[in-house]
């Protein structure tokens, strides 16, 4: 299990399959997993899950941005997609990778970017979630989340329960609306669990203390046993509905979502699309290695 894990972080960081894939459309099981490749498949797929009682955070999928017109770009479609959920008037927000919008290039153009996206959000009052990525873009992306904080109050971010330092962060970061998750990258054993067990026990203690003490907390995870333990957890502590959401991906366990949306819990349903899907789709498979039935499915469905 291990060596597969590490085998499609590998791939989900190959640069020439992540260009390739590009050009040929959604493949091998991943249009199972991303809504669509424009922003008019998007908001039908939005509008479909809102039917359903589930609001939506859409993810403009885009890796490996090392030009400032690719950042650019990526900035417009997002922008897009902003423009998009207005006048749809679905019930949905925004979630982005700092790196898409030039992190790796230069902080302050970054920064410009974002501001400019969260400007229009907080015009239309939607929400912006900044997403975590790897450890060495961490520190950058709560530093851009602070920043932008002293002037818009739609943001949030994510806390990964791998990482050591979560427990500070989210004390540190408890006001803000956070997304908990375990975590989606291979990270060192200097600074972030390796062991599952360890993984586990710091996610279920960390959603405790955010619903105990944050401001909204958002549980992240296809886990029934994190599920069924929250669900106690609010019951025994008298937490409220709408301190709390659940969140899952789009196309994974689709029967739970619409099930914990109908005992009437908040449910959100990230929603991934794009050309640029290949490391989103090696990420998952590296997270459970069963998610290769919808690439064997796909390849002989053909
Ligand atoms: P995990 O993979 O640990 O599985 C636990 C158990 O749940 C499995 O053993 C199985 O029993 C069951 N299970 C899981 N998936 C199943 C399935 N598809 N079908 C049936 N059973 C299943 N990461 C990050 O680093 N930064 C981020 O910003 C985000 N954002 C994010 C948003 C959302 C909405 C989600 C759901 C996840 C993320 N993640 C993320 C990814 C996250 O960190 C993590 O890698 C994955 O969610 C996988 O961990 P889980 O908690 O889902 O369960």
């Amino acid at each position: 299990m291990a060596l597969l894990k590490d085998l499609f972080i590998g791939l989900s960081q190959n640069q020439i399959l992540n260009s390739a894939a590009k050009k040929y459309g959604l493949k091998l099981g991943a249009q199972n997993v991303v809504a669509g490749t424009n922003v008019e498949e998007t908001i039908q797929s939005i509008k479909e899950l809102n039917a359903h009682g589930i609001s939506c955070t859409v993810d403009n999928l885009g890796e490996f941005v090392f030009e400032k017109v690719e950042a650019t770009k990526a900035k417009e479609q997002i922008l897009d997609v902003v423009e998009a959920i207005h006048t749809h008037e679905v019930d949905a927000h925004i979630s982005l990778k700092p790196s898409q919008l030039g992190l790796d290039i230069d902080y302050d153009f970054c920064l410009e970017n974002l501001r400019e996206i969260v400007a229009k959000a907080s015009s239309y009052d939607i929400f912006i979630n900044f997403d975590m990525e790897d450890y060495d873009r961490l520190q950058a992306s709560f530093d851009l989340l602070e920043t932008l904080s002293e002037e818009y109050s739609n943001i949030g971010t994510v806390i990964q329960a791998y990482f050591f330092r979560a427990e500070e962060d989210i004390q540190k970061y408890k006001n803000y609306r956070l997304r908990i998750v375990k975590g989606a990258y291979k990270e060192s054993e200097e600074y972030a669990y390796q062991n599952k067990k360890d993984i586990d026990k710091n996610y279920i203690e960390l959603i405790e203390w955010h619903l105990l003490n944050g401001k909204f907390t958002s549980i992240a995870t296809h886990d029934h046993v994190v599920i069924n333990h929250v669900k106690e957890f609010v019951k025994v502590n008298n937490i409220s509905n709408d301190k709390f959401e659940f969140q899952m991906l789009y196309g994974f366990r689709t029967d739970m979502q619409l099930s914990l949306a109908k005992e009437g819990y908040n449910f959100c349903t990230y929603v991934p699309f794009g050309d640029d899907w290949y490391g989103y789709f090696m990420r998952r498979l590296a997270e459970r290695p069963q998610n290769l039935n919808l690439v064997v499915k796909q390849v002989f469905n053909k």
